[in-house]
């Protein structure tokens, strides 16, 4: 225990490795600060948290030290508040205000801008400097972010988090001297996946999200509620901020578990289909809107009662409360869980290595603290972004351990770096094609999805001869060396991590993977694996159970259904549209869904369900974490005949009216309660919902709230009840346990964190939020290894491979990617086809206009075709097929 007494107060610490600013800060004690950031380090470039140190009890004099490069020792007397300090602070933020532009009204950092914040607790007010400011040009930096420059106070934070955290090649810093500049090379779109973090990670208004400028409002006069990113599978926690009824942007919300401080462009930007126009927001009946609930339900009920099968459609991207709803009304044997077969078999494995697995799943944090990681057909920064950043950190951890025999602390990070000369951890990926980590990849191997699998299979059984065999002779040399050269690494490893995927629709390749960590369990290794699953409650769907995509269409095709309801599901993305577009003919279809995609022609019923904006749910993440999302506003309290309600009311509606029964799920937990019976394991998501206090979703300087509905009524409207959680739609309630925003007295702009967490950096006062469904501690009947049967087909053909994109290749977000067609350099010499230029190609019997695009990272003999973009056949992802050129 190591005792620090700062202004005259004693305190104890456990964690003596920090630096005495986060020591103060994570007391509560308020020092300016600029360039440190508790997950970047300290590199003492802004000066700000300067503090005096004295030598003892005794000593009068003391001397100023920088606060966030200082290790703390045992009887540290440390002051905050002398005159010399205040004085030196006083005068370096003077300093730092002396070019900046001072144009906080018409600044959007205004009122969350940390520059803001710490000029006021210096109590900097007035400007002696009368000569001219230095002045830069700004760049476009693509449709996200924009940047104005001279608000720049050169702390460096940027650079740091996009180049040195990040892994970005295109923004840089340039000038010397008092004239730095920090951009692109030259004008253009900022290429990394979290290039959207600079807006918080700038602690002024340099870069300033873009989409948030064109239906801006102050960070004050929006309501938020503490949300969960349906981007992808990670779970990322989010704080989601409205103003009259549309979402005005996505804030970070702190998880120690999962998102830390960041989150990538795909979860923050991505929430355009929120606030669509095109959104139908009350039902349809054979086209013709409908301004009755009951009037829709009742003539759905009816239609229903008429019908011989019902049979329900699920969703991998909807609430597990809505898709037990749609389970309850169909009833299970009717049930499908609306995912294609060959991804739905990747998830029961998943699901069972979740549940039964050798080795537990990492979180995306623990991910850090690997020390080897394989990865085996994921291109994961496309799908599962946050999970690449965490890779990209475990690459970088040996610095750190290097560096702790030099005794240099984590947070010295430019020490750190020196003294580890840059060497990394070993990653190996061994993909179908390039992908985003390459640059940390110790080694790789871009081959079929069957040799990654039999890359794999070969890795468990040298490890463990008990693991099915590979014939090692049919490798190449190459292959032959990387392999030897994982198991010599692995040999010196402590914390092994294996990560797969869905990503090729294949299930051979995650058995492989499993081997792999079974494997290692073997060498008692500490290890891990991620199996991870492409949608925001893909594991969640797969626990409830429920039949295939293919199943549900089969049943209709063959008139073995004559009703289907569609649950928040595109369908048409899944499967070939021809074989959806047969199934769906002729059929009584009920459509529930908040976005108009192509059954909504074909529909005889809409019902327009809540986003997650709009509505209370639970989400199920990759590794079997149960989180809660909160309705950030109530549709119908701004668009008067709203008539959007979360999916599991319609449906419930639905199932009382045609049964003719009493109305039984009024909360949310009604719905958990019952599907607790249905399945235990979710019992535990009761848990989540427990709450004696109220919490507000408006900051108390929420503004106008009295006039928000004027041009409708003079009298302020009603605030609506929220009867599904904890949270207010007001300004009434506390707001700093599960946090709808980050707001300090004082701290407004995202440093504001530092005052809900038990020390900096680490967990929220009240712990994280979500729950872990399956004890991954706790396993009983162990899987054993899976059996290597791949099969080889022996005609060559052209196979066929998915390319994933950040945006686009889900279905939230639009690509403004044409279609395009990636063959190798070989195979397009082979083919005789001009790079660039477009052609007709026919691919199981349909034919594409499409770009060629050639790369040399790819093997010969496979197309990949970009997944998620508009007339790219779905169904033959993984297939092999004749590929025609159509002269
Ligand atoms: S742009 Fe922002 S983050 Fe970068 S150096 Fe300037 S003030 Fe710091
Ligand atoms: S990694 Fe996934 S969950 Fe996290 S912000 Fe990105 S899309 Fe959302
Ligand atoms: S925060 Fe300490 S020098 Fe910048």
């Amino acid at each position: 225990m190591t005792i620090i007494n700062v202004d005259n107060k004693d305190y104890e610490i456990k964690n003596n490795y920090k630096n005495i600013l986060e020591i103060c800060l994570s007391f509560g004690i308020d020092i300016p600060y600029f360039c440190w950031h508790p997950i970047l380090g300290s590199v003492g470039s802004c000066r700000q948290c300067i503090i005096k140190r004295y030598n003892n009890r005794d000593d009068t004099i003391g001397h100023l030290i920088i606060s966030c490069m200082t290790k703390v020792k045992n009887y540290d007397f440390i002051s905050t508040k002398d005159k010399e300090s205040l004085n030196c602070r006083s005068k370096i933020i003077e300093l730092i205000m002396i070019n900046h532009p001072h144009d906080c009204p018409v600044c959007e950092e205004g009122g969350q801008c940390h520059l803001q914040d710490m000029t006021v607790m210096l109590k900097h007010n007035s400007r002696r400097y009368n000569f001219y400011k230095r002045t830069h040009k700004n760049q476009y930096l693509g449709p996200f972010i924009n940047h104005e420059m001279n608000r720049c106070i050169t702390c460096y934070r940027c650079i740091r988090f996009y180049k040195d955290y990040a892994g970005g090649k295109d923004l840089g810093v340039f000038g010397s001297s008092n004239n730095i500049y920090f951009g692109r090379l030259m004008n253009g779109k900022l290429e990394n996946e979290f290039s959207g973090n600079l807006i918080e990670i700038c602690p002024t208004g340099v870069f300033t999200d873009k989409q948030y400028s064109m239906h801006y409002a102050r960070k004050w006069d929006l309501q938020y509620a503490p949300s969960i990113c349906n981007g992808c599978s990670c779970g990322c926690n989010i704080n989601i901020g409205e103003r009259y009824g549309k979402i005005r942007k996505i804030e970070n919300r702190y998880n120690s578990k999962i998102n830390n401080y960041f989150l990538c462009d795909r979860g923050r930007f991505g929430y355009g289909y929120i606030n669509s126009v095109n959104r139908n927001r009350i039902p349809y009946i054979n086209n013709n809107p409908i301004k009755s609930i009951d009037l829709a339900i009742d003539y759905s009920a009816d239609m229903l009662n008429t019908a011989n099968r019902i049979i329900g459609i699920g969703s991998p991207r909807a609430s597990i409360e809505s898709n037990f709803a749609l389970c309850t009304l169909v009833g299970k044997k009717n049930f499908s869980n609306g995912i294609e077969k060959n991804e739905l078999e990747c998830l029961q494995l998943i699901l069972d290595v979740l549940y039964k697995g050798a080795l537990p799943s990492s979180s995306i944090i623990d991910i850090q603290y690997h020390d080897i990681i394989i990865i085996l057909g994921e291109d994961i920064t496309q799908v599962s972004a946050r999970i690449a950043l965490s890779v990209r950190q475990a690459a970088k951890r040996c610095s750190f351990n290097i560096a702790k025999k030099y005794k240099i602390s984590e947070w010295d990070i430019n020490s750190v770096n020196n003294i580890s000369n840059g060497y990394k951890n070993p990653i190996y990926i061994f993909t179908t094609n390039k992908t985003i980590l390459d640059d940390i990849a110790y080694e790789k191997i871009i081959c079929t999805k069957k040799e990654i699998t039999k890359l794999g299979f070969a890795i468990a059984s040298f490890i463990d001869h008990k693991s099915p065999k590979i014939n090692f002779k049919s490798f190449n040399n190459k292959n032959k060396k990387i392999l030897l050269k994982f198991l010599n690494n692995l040999r010196c490893s402590k914390r092994p991590l294996i990560i797969s995927g869905c990503s090729l629709k294949y299930s051979l390749i995650l058995k492989s993977a499993y081997n792999i960590s079974r494997a290692f369990k073997f060498l008692e290794k500490k290890g891990s694996i991620i199996l991870n699953s492409n949608e925001s409650n893909s594991i969640g769907v797969t626990m409830l159970g429920g039949k295939s995509l293919n199943w549900a269409i089969n049943k209709l095709i063959t008139n073995k259904a004559d009703a289907v309801i569609i649950l928040e599901n595109n369908i048409y993305r899944r499967m070939k549209s021809s074989s959806v577009y047969n199934a769906l003919k002729n059929k009584k279809i009920i459509l529930i869904d908040y976005q108009r995609n192509i059954t909504f022609d074909n529909a005889n019923v809409i019902l327009p369900a809540a986003t997650i904006a709009e509505g209370n749910g639970t989400l199920i993440n990759y590794e079997g974490r149960a989180q809660r999302f909160f309705k950030v506003y109530e549709p119908s309290y701004y668009r008067t005949g709203d008539l959007t309600k979360e999916s599991w009311r319609w449906l419930h509606a639905l199932n009382i009216a045609k049964k003719n029964c009493k109305l039984e799920w009024i909360h949310l937990n009604d719905v958990i309660k019952v599907c607790s019976k249905y399945n235990p394991i979710f019992r535990n998501i009761l848990k989540l919902s427990q709450f004696k206090i109220k919490l507000s979703r408006l900051p108390h300087r929420f503004s106008g709230r009295t006039a928000l509905n004027a041009n409708i009524q003079i009298h302020e409207k009603k605030s609506p009840k929220d009867i599904d959680s904890k949270f207010t739609f007001s300004t009434e309630g506390y707001n700093c346990s599960e946090i709808a925003f980050a707001w300090y007295p004082g701290w407004n702009s995202p440093q504001a964190w530092n005052k809900f967490q038990n020390e900096v950096g680490g967990n929220l006062y009240a712990g994280n939020p979500g729950i872990m469904l399956i004890n991954n501690c706790n396993k009983k009947n162990e899987l054993a290894y899976y059996n290597n049967n791949i099969k080889y087909e022996k005609n060559k053909i052209w196979q066929i491979i998915p390319i994933y994109h950040l945006i686009g290749s889900e279905e939230h977000s639009v690509s403004i990617k044409k279609p395009y067609i990636m063959i190798s350099k070989h195979d397009i010499n082979l083919l005789k086809l001009i790079p660039g230029s477009k052609i007709k190609a026919i691919i199981n019997n349909l034919e594409l206009n499409i770009i060629i695009k050639s790369t040399n990272n790819m093997r010969n003999g496979i197309i990949g075709l970009p997944c998620g973009i508009k007339g790219i056949p779905v169904e033959s992802f993984g297939m092999c097929f004749n590929f025609i050129i159509k002269k």
